[in-house]
């Protein structure tokens, strides 16, 4: 993980979204990168961080971050009062959460707590319905201890060809915002853009923008660009690698794996990687996905097992036990990208990242240092 480039990336985003403020969306333990770790290393370039769940704002806490820590989950539980005695922001769509904050902070003795109310624009996850706004904000009147400061919605296209759905998200939220300033309120962060909201919208970055996949170095798809002749592109965050465990020469004919997926169609030499779909490298993989050995393409033989998984590297006849062997990032000059890769596995670079299991060993590099957790 390399600490530096996540930094990089922070910054770059920072200067196109300025003046608004970057809310560093970390949940998922940093998009799998490392929740502390990346915290530690954006606080100084952040406004703050978005995590999921309350779990995760309070293991931020605990680990020392002081900057602000909204939840965006929504689901609370019982937790209302780690919220207020962590000093945590949710972010809340119901009356009862409104109520509940209200009588922990009176437990508490913590004065008012200050929550952003998220309407549902579009993407009908969370959020109150724009026709239910109003209730809500005549309830949140009535509940003293609670102090409206933050209006939020989420975008379900932002990365999509067409711009008409989140235009039309974005005009909700304007109505939204404006019954909310008629009935009295004056929140003053007011946070809609996701990476794509944030590069392709200009107009949806009101206070904060709330980027998690280009902090990695991802873009959620073609149609979402950095501005052009504006410094260099993100960089990778996170490279995959392992080493050569076993290697044999089989025969023609010879099966590899379960199931014999791959047969050997001549002589073939098949190293052995101890990585496989419990460490995150899922089975989807299984004789579609290359990795990088001595800088050179090597295709993944056969069915990718638990915990090891099995190469052809017949045109890299050098390989030796113990070699190292990418199977996302760099290596010399060849390079598996996530987009690559989620594409062989038929899904997102969203999720590749998340998927890297918590028995991968995570190696902090930055510019001076290696750290491992
Ligand atoms: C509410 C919310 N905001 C922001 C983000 C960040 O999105 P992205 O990683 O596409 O920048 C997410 C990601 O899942 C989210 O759920």
């Amino acid at each position: 993980v390399d600490l530096s480039a996540l930094r990089a990336n922070a910054r770059r985003l920072a200067d196109e979204a300025a003046p608004a403020g970057v809310l560093a969306v970390i949940k998922a333990d940093a998009y799998g990168h490392g929740a502390m770790a990346c915290a530690r290393a954006l606080a100084p370039l952040v406004w703050g961080f978005a995590v999921s769940l309350v779990e995760e704002a309070v293991e931020l806490r605990r680990g020392g971050i002081d900057r602000p820590v909204i939840v965006l989950g929504g689901v609370y539980g019982r937790s209302h009062q780690d919220i207020v005695a962590y000093g945590i922001t949710p972010v809340v769509s119901e009356e009862e959460d409104l109520r509940r904050f209200a009588r922990a902070a009176d437990e508490l003795n913590a004065g008012r707590l200050g929550v952003h109310v998220k309407i549902d624009t579009g993407m009908s996850r969370l959020g109150v319905r724009p026709e239910r706004l109003g209730a809500l904000l005549d309830a949140a009147r009535a509940i003293p201890g609670i102090e409206i400061t933050g209006l939020a919605t989420h975008l379900a296209e932002a990365d999509g060809e067409d711009e008409v759905p989140t235009r039309e998200q974005l005009a909700r939220f304007a109505a939204a915002r404006a019954l909310v300033v008629e009935r009295g309120f004056r929140p003053s962060l007011l946070h809609v853009a996701n990476t794509a909201g944030a590069l392709r919208f200009p107009e949806a970055r009101f206070d904060l923008v709330r980027p998690g996949l280009a902090l990695f170095g991802g873009l959620p798809s073609p149609s979402v660009r950095l501005a052009d002749g504006a410094g260099d592109g993100l960089r990778p965050v996170m490279r995959l690698r392992t080493r050569i465990v076993a290697l044999r020469d089989v025969p023609a004919g010879a099966g590899v794996s379960y199931g014999a997926a791959f047969r050997a169609s001549r002589s073939s030499r098949i190293a052995t990687v101890p990585i496989g779909y419990a460490d995150g490298y899922t089975r989807r993989l299984s004789g579609r996905a290359e990795v990088l050995v001595g800088g050179r393409r090597c295709p993944v033989a056969g069915n990718v097992t638990k915990d090891m998984t099995m190469i052809d590297v017949t045109e890299q006849p050098e390989a030796r036990p113990g070699d190292e062997v990418v199977l996302l990032g760099q290596q010399g000059d060849a390079c598996i990208s996530v987009d690559e890769l989620a594409g062989w596995a038929g899904t997102i670079a969203y999720e590749i990242y998340c998927g890297v299991s918590k028995r991968v060993p995570r190696v902090y590099r930055s510019e001076a240092s290696v750290d491992v957790r």
